[in-house]
């Protein structure tokens, strides 16, 4: 029987894969896809049931290349701040040579089933090329499967009858050219979507159930990300937040007023929406920012303050659902995008179930999804975690403090702060060492 199996050849994928083999561990690893990257190999075709890869033509990340990059791999010198799809697909390539994963890789293979059985795991993998299924048992399972490709789809009263997408499906700017274009969601894709119609669309709204904070990408020149360090995530909220204020007032001028509603939470206390253009096109009138769509009337939609709009083009930019097809609910009940896990990695009802990169950082994912796969990595050679009603109190508290802080959506139901989660991560690899030490 082998340590693991890990599932998904994303970011997180790869660096669980790195992780597993610098504790010497034994395990099989499957992709559904022809390749590794995940959410990065753009118009990837072959992910089957789950679509396409999500990003768009023009996507570049939101944060900073130095907060995106693995603690192992640094990005190469020279490359922009905040990098294209394309250049975040090769940087991960460039760490699956380094640390020599491919060979460990089986492409093409769909996990279908995971059940629990005698202490360990039996996996079944589906071959997408010749359709043959095989189970197989092992110790561990390592869920990489992402969390950004099952799109949600508001349902509104009444039909209607232009273009309707998702985000998701949203690549190339040619499908605005000439067309009145409503976007829903100001969350990044949203944001990007209305952002980059505006040069080829009739006409650009964009619809808000409530507004959100803009922030932009620099601040006084200087990445964003970069004005945050771990000391001064150690302070209250309110004290991280006045001197961010002052930064983004500075930066951008006030929101209140430019046409995109500030949101009825603070900063900090939502998912940021990175945009450089949306303000001054919001505030030159190239972007209509509406409230609520109330409901679909053939080719207009109604708004919840009763005006309507000729729309040629729906995008729906309204983010995606949490879901791991191959798990029985018996085994992990997904509701409303909440996931019930200790550190957000594991399940204390279901040892030896993992998950890595299965959070929702105000930062960015990799490295954060690095440091728990280390840990994953741990566990599996044996470290204990706590006992199970420790981890079921963690996890409550972890509920409530969130549901205190963000307003309530399912997008802020794994949410994490990048150093504080980095600092709690590298504090769970101590303790693993530590206990690993004693046992051996
Ligand atoms: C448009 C967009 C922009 C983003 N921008 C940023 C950003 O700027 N900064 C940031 O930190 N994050 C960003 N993210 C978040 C992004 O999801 C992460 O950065 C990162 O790609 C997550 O990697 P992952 O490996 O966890 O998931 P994915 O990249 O989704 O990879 C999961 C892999 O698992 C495979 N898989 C799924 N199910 C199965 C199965 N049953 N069997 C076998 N294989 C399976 C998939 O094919 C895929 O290759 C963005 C997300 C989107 C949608
Ligand atoms: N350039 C980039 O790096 C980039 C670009 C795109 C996406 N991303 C990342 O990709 C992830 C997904 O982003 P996303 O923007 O696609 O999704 P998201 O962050 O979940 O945002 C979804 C938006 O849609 C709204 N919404 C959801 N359901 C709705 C409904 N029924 N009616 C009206 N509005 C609704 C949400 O409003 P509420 O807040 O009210 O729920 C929110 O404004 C995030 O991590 C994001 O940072 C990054």
């Amino acid at each position: 029987v082998k340590d693991a199996c890990i599932i998904g050849a994303g970011a997180s994928g790869l660096t669980a894969a790195k992780a597993l083999l610098d504790q010497g561990l034994s395990f099989d690893w499957f992709e559904l896809g022809s390749g590794i990257g995940g959410n990065w190999r753009y118009g990837s075709w072959d992910r089957g049931q789950y679509g396409r890869s999500p990003a768009y033509a023009s996507l570049h990340v939101d944060t900073s290349k130095e907060r995106m990059a693995f603690a192992d791999l640094p990005v190469p010198e020279g490359w922009p701040t905040y990098l294209h799809h394309s250049e975040l697909l090769r940087y991960l390539e460039v760490y699956a040579e380094r640390f020599r994963l491919l060979p460990h890789c089986t492409f093409r293979s769909e996990v279908t089933r995971v059940v629990p059985d005698a202490g360990d795991w039996l996996v079944t993998v589906r071959s997408r090329d010749d359709g043959s299924a095989r189970t197989t048992r092992y110790r561990a399972v390592v869920v990489a499967s992402g969390h950004h490709w099952k799109p949600i789809e508001p349902s509104w009263v009444g039909e209607f009858t232009g273009i309707r997408m998702h985000s998701s499906a949203y690549r190339t700017p040619d499908v605005f050219e000439g067309r009145r274009v409503l976007v829903v969601g100001i969350g990044n894709s949203g944001a990007d979507i209305a952002s980059e119609a505006v040069s080829h669309a009739a006409s650009v709204s964009l619809s808000t159930r409530r507004g959100a904070h803009i922030i932009p990408r620099y601040i006084l020149g200087r990445a964003t990300d970069q004005w945050t360090g771990p000391g001064a995530s150690r302070l209250p909220l309110p004290l991280q937040r006045a001197p961010y204020r002052v930064l983004l007032w500075l930066s951008r001028g006030r929101q209140r007023g430019s046409g995109v509603p500030v949101p009825p939470n603070r900063l900090l206390e939502e998912h940021p929406t990175v945009s450089q253009e949306l303000l001054p096109l919001v505030r030159a009138g190239q972007i209509v920012v509406r409230p609520d769509v109330a409901r679909l009337d053939g080719d207009r939609v109604v708004f919840v303050d009763g005006r309507s709009e000729l729309v040629d083009l729906l995008v729906t930019a309204t983010g995606y659902e949490i879901c791991f097809p191959f798990l029985d609910r018996a085994v992990l009940e997904v509701r409303d995008n909440e996931v019930g896990l200790f550190r957000r990695v594991v399940h204390p009802e279901a040892p030896g179930l993992y998950f890595v990169g299965l959070i929702q950082p105000l930062g960015a994912i990799m490295p954060l999804a690095e440091a728990q796969a280390a840990w994953v990595a741990r566990l599996v050679r044996g470290a204990p975690p706590p006992p199970r009603e420790v981890m079921r109190a963690s996890i409550e508290r972890d509920r409530v403090a969130l549901e205190s802080r963000y307003v309530e959506s399912r997008r802020h139901t794994i949410q994490v702060d990048y150093w504080p989660y980095l600092n709690e991560m590298r504090a769970a690899i101590r303790e693993a060492d530590h206990a690993l030490g004693v046992a051996s």
